[in-house]
């Protein structure tokens, strides 16, 4: 695995499945009494957040201190960002601090990766959502909700996801995390369909390793996973839809379109819902719809990420908590 993880365009198949299992791993943690790892004791992770966030900042939190780690949190509202630092001399300041890992989440496309080859800093960079550009790991929690729910207990051949069908529908062109699944889950072997209105698909969407309909309900009941985005207004700057209402009828997922998903079929959101327009109460408090489990993968698979970053090479955790503790 890279030294990085700033793009899912740049895991293997391998790595991929390393960080899944891995994370499988993690997640038995939460089912112990003591809920946490001595494994990244002394180290320190920095969550470096020049955009607004709920669910990844506490996910990226959650899962360094269930790591044993050092954790610092920086959000740009409130720090000296606002008085006109660079990322340069915040990047400094951070490696005066003895970072060994930053997570960082900013407004322009390509920051983390400036970050990463900047000799800026020593740590690991990971890149927890940069623009409209990615946000890799969104997409792991996505592939290991799926693998959970779709295969279930048998998951971890490494094949898991090989045919199965996902359909991504909304805001294509603004979705850092579309990207980033359309990557991995090709990757994974999965077949990825975007569904969106004509405005909202990217430019050079031909070069993705997908296909593209403006047909929804004739994609739905051929899927296996429906993920459903949010249209991201604060990255509009222009009317890409007559109005919400349009929206919603076209595009959004209410109960009698998920009624025409096959069966086992599951819904996902990233998070934040805006129940009402791209996806209904209804749908999003059902039990197909997996937000929620999603939010408490995060944590796994960002624990697997943070550890494989920081070194670790072994499986992640001793069989029983006895040997956790010899292994100190
Ligand atoms: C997404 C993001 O920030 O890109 N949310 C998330 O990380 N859970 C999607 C969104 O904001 O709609």
């Amino acid at each position: 695995m890279k030294r990085h993880l700033i793009s899912a365009a740049d895991l293997t198949r391998d790595d991929a499945v390393l960080i899944l299992d891995t994370a499988e791993e993690m997640a038995r943690v939460a089912d112990r009494p003591i809920k946490k790892l001595p494994t990244l004791r002394g180290r320190t992770v920095v969550n470096l957040f020049f955009e607004d966030s709920t669910r990844t900042r506490i996910s990226f939190e959650a899962a360094a201190k269930r790591l044993s780690a050092d954790v610092i949190n920086f959000s740009a509202k409130g720090s000296s960002v606002s008085k006109g630092e660079s990322l340069k001399d915040t990047a400094l300041t951070l490696e005066a601090m003895g970072a060994d890992a930053v997570v960082i989440r900013h407004g322009a496309s390509g920051a983390p990766y400036r970050l990463a080859t900047s000799g800026w800093i020593d740590g690991a960079v990971v890149n927890a959502g940069d623009g409209t550009h990615e946000h890799p790991t969104q997409a792991l929690l996505d592939a290991f909700t799926m693998r959970r729910r779709l295969v279930g207990a048998d998951a971890g051949t490494g094949r898991d996801l090989d045919g199965r069908r996902i359909t991504i529908v909304g805001d294509v062109l603004h979705s850092r995390v579309a990207r980033s699944n359309v990557h991995l889950l090709h990757t994974l072997g999965a077949e990825v369909t975007l569904v969106a209105p004509p405005t909202l698909v990217p430019i050079g969407v031909e070069q993705w390793p997908c296909e593209v309909s403006y047909d929804r309900d004739s994609v739905l009941p051929k899927s296996d996973a429906v993920m459903m985005l949010r249209v991201q207004r604060e990255r509009m700057n222009a009317a890409f839809f007559p109005t919400e209402r349009e929206y919603s009828r076209r595009y959004g997922l209410d109960g009698d379109r998920m009624a025409r998903m096959p069966e086992h079929a599951i819904v996902m959101h990233p998070g934040p819902m805006n129940r009402g327009m791209e996806i209904t109460a209804q749908v999003a408090d059902s039990d197909r719809c997996t937000a929620v489990e999603q939010v408490a993968n995060g944590v796994s698979t960002r624990m697997a990420v943070l550890y494989l970053l920081l070194g670790g090479n072994e499986s992640a955790i001793s069989p029983t908590p006895a040997r956790t503790e010899e292994s100190k």
